[in-house]
């Protein structure tokens, strides 16, 4: 991509790529020691926004006991978050196991707590959760996060995972969209 595409569509570059990748790598050190005395984890992927930085996350962490599972879950629609959270995908027996949750963004938390109670019927000993980014909002849900990489201002944010109508996720750095020029 070039400088003027760059210009013209994004705001500001919140996160380098360097800046994340060092978050992420300091995320990992953090749930290595965490889950230091268990040996097994169920981690349950949010698609699609987590699954590029849970990706970079697990190949630092290196560790066979994490064992990566896949929902699709979303309530988006372009900027605007549709209210109604819808879940695909089997999250299989959970019971009794140590449960982490990761997603892109806490933003109103309504998607998260809906995951949330979905996995709670499942009776596991335990959930945390692991989010790339937490926003500067007024979370409608209260959600605790006990994993985080960044905190980002309450703004349209895109890149490594996060979409706006499916464009961007590619991007290798977070930075604010400028909506206005969609
Ligand atoms: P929540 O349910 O409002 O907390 O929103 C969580 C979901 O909405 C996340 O998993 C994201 O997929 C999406 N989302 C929220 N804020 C943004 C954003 O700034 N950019 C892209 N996606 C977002
Ligand atoms: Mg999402």
């Amino acid at each position: 991509m070039d400088r003027d595409t760059t210009k013209t569509k994004f705001r500001q570059i919140l996160l380098t790529k360097k800046a994340l990748s060092s978050y992420i790598a300091n995320l990992a050190e953090q749930i290595k020691t965490t889950y230091a005395n268990n040996d097994k984890i169920i981690v349950i992927v949010l698609l699609n926004g987590a699954k590029r930085f849970t990706d970079e996350l697990f190949g630092h962490i290196n560790d066979e006991k994490f064992r990566l599972r896949y929902l699709t879950a979303g309530s988006y629609n372009g900027a605007e978050s549709g209210g109604k959270v819808t879940i695909a995908g089997d999250i299989g027996d959970v019971a009794g196991q140590e449960v982490l949750i990761a997603d892109d963004i806490y933003d109103s938390g309504l998607t998260l707590s809906e995951v949330i109670k979905k996995v709670e019927q499942a009776r596991p000993h335990r959930i945390r959760t692991c989010l790339l980014l937490e926003k500067q909002t007024r979370h409608k849900k209260k959600i605790t996060i006990d994993f985080k990489a960044a905190v980002v201002p309450d703004c349209f944010v895109v890149g490594y995972g996060l979409d706006y109508n499916g464009q961007y996720r590619q991007l290798p750095f977070i930075a604010e969209l400028d909506l206005a020029d969609q």
